[in-house]
């Protein structure tokens, strides 16, 4: 276990935010996992450094969790069920599975991120969350160094939620993730708006998983910054759900306001429709704005900061509040 001094983060956060890391360790078992927090137990966990808004330096501790590997626990003719290591890259693993016909993940193609990290927000888009085919998530306790499993049952999964980012917050290391994937049958999900029409306009009349994972690819490039080329964290916020009554309410005002029925009392509105109609989208600030193609994505254009970020994010909020008496809650983690 080599353990570095003074490394930047800016290349372990799709946000490129450059903050010094005091001591950074990469751990590729959990074996080395388990050696560690026999020594260290004051750490602080970087993986796909996807979900994250780094606002300073970190003094504690930075563990880089690079543990590889795919292993087929069990399959039969129409299903397989597969074990992968934390580390592994969430967009490579899906390609991979395409690749290989097993089905289930094609829709969450070209989600940034590693897999260790998919269920803690319950990774979600374009008609499919990543619960749908979890079956088990295995982890370290921080605690005890101890190797515990969890079934999806007992992960509490909701949108873009899970118990790891409420009672279990901060108390496990996630080590790996198993699927359960469908090697026939599979069962297509074009249910969502944009897919139906780019597949339409591609002719494709039978998709395979393989189209669909081409038309999301389509759909998020389009749409989407490459977090390579501009730095981001995908979507900043939740989409808001708000009351019937309040919706109804919203309506009047704005006869276009997009909207998905949670159920009788509950409606979801998007949050990138509202911060549109604010009048943030594209807006930008020196280093950092709002993308021009989805207002729910707040970007760096190279050299900003974390705070920076994090203040237009509440000014966003407090414009939301203030023009819809809407919270807007940020899905980002804000490491202040
Ligand atoms: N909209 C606007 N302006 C915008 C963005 C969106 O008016 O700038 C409107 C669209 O016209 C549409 C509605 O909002 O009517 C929904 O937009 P979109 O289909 O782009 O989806 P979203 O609700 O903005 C969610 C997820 C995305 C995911 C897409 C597709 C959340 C917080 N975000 O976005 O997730 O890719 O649906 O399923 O639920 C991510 O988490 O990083 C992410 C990108």
């Amino acid at each position: 276990m080599n353990i570095q001094e003074n490394i930047s983060l800016k290349e372990y956060n799709t946000f490129g935010i450059d903050v010094n890391a005091k001591r950074f360790v990469s751990i590729t078992s959990v074996y080395q996992l388990q050696q560690l927090l026999k020594e260290e137990k004051n750490i602080f966990l970087i993986s796909g450094g996807s979900n994250m808004l780094l606002t300073k330096d970190i003094e504690i501790l930075v563990v880089h969790i690079d543990i590889k590997g795919i292993s087929i626990d069990r399959e039969n003719q129409d299903s397989i069920h597969l074990t992968v290591n934390a580390g592994e890259n969430w967009h490579e693993f899906v390609l991979w599975c395409v690749s290989q016909n097993y089905g289930g993940l094609e829709n969450l193609s070209l989600i940034p991120g590693n897999v260790g990290t998919c269920p803690i927000q319950n990774i979600g888009a374009y008609g499919v969350e990543v619960k749908d085919t979890i079956t088990k998530v295995e982890a370290v306790e921080i605690e005890t160094g101890k190797l515990v499993s969890l079934a999806a049952e007992e992960c509490q999964f909701g949108y873009r939620n899970s118990i790891f980012k409420n009672k279990a917050k901060g108390k496990y290391v996630l080590t790996s993730v198993s699927f359960q994937l469908t090697k026939n049958n599979h069962k297509l999900n074009t249910s969502y708006g944009a897919i139906a029409s780019e597949l339409t306009l591609k002719g494709i009349t039978n998709p395979t998983i393989k189209d669909i994972s081409n038309v999301v690819i389509a759909i998020r490039q389009s749409k989407l910054p490459d977090p390579k080329k501009i730095g981001n964290s995908g979507s900043f916020f939740k989409n808001p759900v708000i009351s019937r009554e309040h919706f109804e309410k919203l309506q009047k005002k704005y006869p276009n306001i997009p909207s998905y029925v949670i159920s009788d009392a509950e409606i979801k509105v998007p949050a990138g429709w509202l911060i549109e109609q604010s009048g943030f989208k594209g807006k930008r600030f020196g280093a950092y704005g709002v993308h021009e193609k989805q207002a729910l994505v707040l970007v760096n254009y190279g050299s900003a900061k974390g705070n920076e970020i994090y203040e237009l994010a509440q000014k966003i909020q407090y414009t939301i509040k203030n023009t819809f008496d809407i919270d807007l809650e940020i899905e980002v983690n804000i490491i202040k």
